[in-house]
């Protein structure tokens, strides 16, 4: 039997139950940078959010069951001793969706151990990891290779600051946390329409995420998400997921940030935000497809990763960010993204696990067990 190792954090279950009543979708990306954590014991004073990016139980029970159509599963949670339980476990093949405990290198530090022991491992390497979790550097490559993405200044400090000020660009802008995901930072309150806004709302965000802010020009039109699987020429885009901004609440800044995605999606109360096919030309559906390919291609992506685009003030499709480690969250009233994507291609839930877990296979030579590899 193939021997597929399973790296994953799983969220904490005291917070996970806390986080239930306090989140709507408890884990779509990773925990906050620098969180410091040697363990998984929960601090008693955790930030509601510490804990956002792990995955619950369910998304790990989902996805090993999934991945056991192709051999046998060996569940190894990315604690500290993991680089021990990998090399005990001698797994083929290691399907990665562990989103790291520590710092903006977070995301790869899974793949980066699996490579150290010469394991091979689904998704993205470290590089590409790390890469998209720095949404500056992600926009000089994407610049670089011509992938159209928002103008945007880094503001380190004050002095950063006071230079962007100086030059101030066309508004409105719009502020991010340079490490976040999960729209960790980023609310209605990070939309700057005024030049003299831009100082407290950088601030603000300097101080409370203890890291540089990067700040971007707002791209008014609609936005998408855009899941791809596979590589090289195989690459292929499922379905685009378009955001219905008419959900949100009356006078509610057109935005996918934290109060659409923590506070006003509830399960009991569901946001229609994603129609999936979105309801678009076929010439835009073309550009997005173009665009989101050149960055997955660009940043180094491998089997899978979702691409979040919108359209400037002239129609063009822009990229906003790269997610190589998406969200999966397998029910579907969880409103995931990808997951969403792929059933509106026909592609189950295992199916899409199954289909990434192939193209990590075949690119590194592993067979597979099982009819479907
Ligand atoms: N330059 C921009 N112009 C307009 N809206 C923006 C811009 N940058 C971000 N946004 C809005 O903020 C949302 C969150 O931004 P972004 O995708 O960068 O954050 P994230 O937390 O990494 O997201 P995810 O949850 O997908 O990981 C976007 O979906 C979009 O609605
Ligand atoms: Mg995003």
């Amino acid at each position: 039997m193939t021997r597929i190792g399973f790296a994953y954090n799983q969220k904490p279950e005291p917070i996970a139950a806390e986080s239930a009543a306090e989140l709507a979708r408890p884990d779509e990306e990773p925990p906050s940078s620098g969180s410091g954590l040697a363990t998984l014991v929960a601090p008693a004073a955790a930030p509601d959010d510490e804990y956002a990016e792990w995955d619950s139980r369910e998304t790990i029970d989902a996805v090993a069951s999934a991945l056991a159509r192709y051999g046998d599963v060996i569940r190894l949670e990315a604690t500290d001793d993991f680089p021990q339980t990998l090399r005990d476990a001698r797994p083929d093949i290691v399907f990665n969706i562990a989103e790291g405990l520590r710092g903006p290198n977070r995301e790869a530090h899974v793949p980066a151990i699996c490579e150290f022991y010469g394991v091979p491992y689904s998704g993205s390497d470290p590089f590409t990891l790390a890469l998209c979790l720095d949404k500056a550097r992600t926009k000089e490559i994407l610049r670089a290779h011509g992938v159209p993405t928002a103008d945007w200044w880094l503001v380190r400090n004050s002095e950063d600051l006071r230079a962007l000020a100086s030059a101030m660009p066309a508004l409105p802008l719009f502020a991010k946390p340079v490490h976040e995901g999960s729209s960790k930072g980023i609310t209605e309150k990070n939309f700057v329409s005024s030049a003299d806004s831009l100082g407290p709302v950088v601030l603000d965000l300097l101080e409370r995420y203890d890291q540089p802010v990067i700040v971007e020009t707002f791209l008014p039109g609609a936005e998408f998400t855009c899941g791809v699987l596979g590589n090289g020429g195989s690459a292929q885009v499922l379905p685009i997921v378009g955001m219905n901004f008419a959900s949100l609440p009356a006078g509610a800044l057109p935005i996918y940030g934290f109060e659409a995605k923590w506070l006003w999606d509830r399960p009991e109360n569901p946001l229609d935000i994603f129609s999936c096919p979105a309801k678009i030309s076929a010439s835009l559906r073309a550009e997005i497809e173009n665009v989101v390919l050149r960055a997955y291609h660009a940043l180094g992506c491998r089997d899978w990763s979702r691409v979040d685009v919108r359209l400037d003030a002239n129609g063009r499709a822009n990229i906003v960010e790269v997610n190589p480690l998406p969200g999966i969250l397998p029910d579907v009233a969880d409103n995931s993204c990808l997951p969403k994507a792929a059933r509106a291609a026909g592609l189950s839930y295992d199916g899409l696990i199954g289909a990434c877990l192939v193209a990590a296979a075949d690119r590194q030579g592993v067979a597979l067990d099982g009819s479907a590899s």
